[in-house]
């Protein structure tokens, strides 16, 4: 697994590479890379269908039966957000995989290391991305985005218990019906991660992307992808 504490860190990402820098000393977690980030973005560069190039009249192309993942991840025409964003690893490898329309998001003490990577990899993005400051379960912001979304991105954020609660409504109120929640999830906190199931359980079915599938320079043990969806409500 590519995980290092030094103060940049080199995600390769199709022909592109992020460089990320991270201040491991200040206060706030949201300076770090974590490395499910990593796991996430790797997981969806194993498996995303290659970006087609557009062209006047796009054909339509069809699902590759080879690959389980080719419509999870087939980003052409989907809007995204992802929570807690941090240094902005994940959204921005998932820009570079054609999640184009995205909004990174975050507290306001954490919105300076964000920028700050957003800028440093203009060059390879091709333009500065999209960010907000989000705070879980603010309706104001939340309403701000413009929901609903087709991917909720979130990485290790599952790791204060009182924070879970406004976490799992956030994903649900920006996202569509027929959304998704792509989660890099590790075990942080007992407490906060018994809570985060039991609430996920009642919204949303949960399917856990095998270890095998992961990207095999970036996967560990105690770090698992997950694909969350809104149950479906009687009658529809
Ligand atoms: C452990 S860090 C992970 C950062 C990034 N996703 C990564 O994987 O590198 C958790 C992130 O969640 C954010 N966060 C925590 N509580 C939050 C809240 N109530 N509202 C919004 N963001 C929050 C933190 O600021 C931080 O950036």
């Amino acid at each position: 697994m590519k995980f290092t504490d030094s103060p940049e860190i080199e995600l390769p990402v199709r022909n592109s590479l992020l460089s990320i820098q991270q201040d491991n000393g200040s206060f706030h977690v949201g300076t770090s890379v974590w490395p499910c980030s990593l796991v996430l973005v790797k997981f969806a560069d194993r498996w995303a269908p290659p970006t087609p190039t557009p062209t006047p009249t796009p054909t339509p192309t069809p699902s590759n039966n080879n690959n389980p993942y080719s419509d999870l991840l087939d980003f052409r025409g989907k809007r995204a957000v992802e929570l807690g964003a941090g240094c902005g690893a994940a959204g921005m490898g998932f820009h570079l995989l054609g999640l184009t329309d995205l909004v990174l998001t975050d507290i306001a003490p954490v919105m300076p290391a964000l920028k700050r990577n957003l800028k440093r990899n203009k060059t390879v993005l091709a333009k500065t991305l999209k960010h907000s400051i989000l705070y879980w379960n603010n309706p104001d912001q939340i309403k701000s985005l413009n929901p609903p979304f087709h991917y909720v991105i979130a990485t290790d954020v599952v790791y204060i218990e009182e924070t879970v609660r406004p976490l799992v409504s956030t994903m649900e109120s920006l996202m569509a019906d027929d959304g998704v929640v792509l989660l890099g999830y590790q075990l942080r906190s007992p407490e906060a991660d018994k809570l985060f199931w039991e609430l996920c359980q009642t919204v949303f079915d949960i399917e856990k992307v095998p270890h095998q599938d992961l990207h095999p320079d970036y996967a560990y043990e105690e770090a698992d992808v997950y694909v969350l969806r809104k149950k479906k409500k009687e009658g529809s």
